[in-house]
């Protein structure tokens, strides 16, 4: 869509089906902002190869990403105002990316914090030049979109200050073709697990999935850690820091039960089996919606497939122009190869 609002950028690497932690932190966020903003949603994929480049796990990339793609559209972002695409559908990315990659130093891609964690996270003994290169890719999905809102994580505001940088040093060097991006960074704390221990994730097995039936979700909810000194009912419990009322007070919208379970609680006048089994309702409830939109999009075969082919045209649409606009200031155009 060609039109005047702010044009929006983000995304996620392909790891599967997403849980409620990604809802309360992004996607929640995506889908009030697809009715304001010109939005681009990406799907990293071509990120996933800076760590996890042997051939068995890109194999498993497609049936993330349609799992992935499955999510958004089930939470409620809409093809028709929003374009989701793959990166590795969108080949100029990797042609941004080299050019970007002349135009900063190795050693400030070094004091990035995230890369040296992605790599011990990955188990990897050493730093290959793709990772180093990671918030340089970042930048290029930014910047081919040409982008002004990039909301993310906490996590990744490092990687937008680099496209910032890149912005104006390629804008100085050559003449103005980038606007400068700015970080929407997602306020909202991190998750905590069912674990109550680490934040939500799918691989440390503590999530409950957007896309969990009913009976799933309630025996996870069941297995919720709560508070450890309370091991009797009749115990006064807390309700600070209690993972089960911090996702009561995120999803149950029943506030006058949530306050008589949090009060009965403090008491010790409430079990927590009465605790968890309104927490696995309202949960339900909430994701009942979402539930009957992923079974909708399922049931029609190769619509996810086609949403994603859409996607991918109009983001080489914008690629194509931002492409012909870069090499213009460079005059990297001599030729007119590539058009
Ligand atoms: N780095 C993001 C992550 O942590 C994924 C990502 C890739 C991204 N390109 C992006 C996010 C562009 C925002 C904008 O998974």
């Amino acid at each position: 869509m060609n039109d005047e609002r702010p044009r929006l950028l983000t995304g996620d690497r392909p790891t599967g089906r997403m849980h409620i932690g990604h809802w309360v932190g992004s996607l929640q966020n995506r889908v009030r902002l697809q009715y304001t903003h010109d939005c681009y949603f990406i799907v990293a994929d071509l990120h996933t190869l800076t760590t996890r480049p042997e051939k068995e796990s890109l194999a498993r990339v497609p049936d993330h990403i349609r799992q992935m793609v499955l999510d958004y559209l089930a939470v409620g972002i809409d093809p028709e105002l929003s374009v989701i695409y793959v990166q590795s559908a969108v080949p100029e990315v990797a042609y941004l990316h080299l050019i970007l990659g002349m135009l900063v130093s190795v050693s400030r891609l070094e004091r990035v914090p995230t890369i040296k964690d992605m790599a011990e996270d990955a188990g990897l003994e050493t730093i290959p030049f793709g990772l180093v290169g990671y918030p340089v890719l970042q930048a290029a999905d930014i910047l081919l979109a040409r982008a002004n809102l990039v909301p993310v994580g906490r996590d990744n505001v490092p990687h937008v200050e680099v496209t910032r940088e890149l912005a104006r040093r390629f804008n100085h060097l050559y003449g103005e073709v980038f606007p400068e991006p700015e970080p929407l960074i997602s306020d909202v704390p991190v998750l905590p697990g069912i674990d109550g221990k680490r934040k939500m994730s799918k691989s440390l097995d503590n999530a409950i999935l957007l896309s969990d039936p009913p009976e799933e979700v309630e025996r996870r909810v069941m297995r919720m850690y709560t508070d450890p000194a309370r091991v009797r009912a009749d115990i006064p419990g807390r309700v600070e820091g209690n993972p089960v009322f911090l996702y009561h007070d995120l999803f149950n919208p029943d506030t006058a039960e949530v306050e008589d379970l949090k009060e009965r609680y403090r008491q010790g006048r409430v079990g927590d089996v009465e605790v968890k089994k309104k927490l696995a309702r309202a949960l339900n409830a909430f994701l009942e919606p979402f539930r009957e939109r992923r079974a909708a999009f399922e049931g029609r075969a190769g619509l996810v497939d086609e949403i994603l082919a859409e996607g991918n045209r109009r983001m080489r649409e914008v690629a194509a122009e931002t492409m012909a606009l870069v090499r213009e200031a460079m005059g990297l155009n001599y030729f007119g190869v590539g058009g």
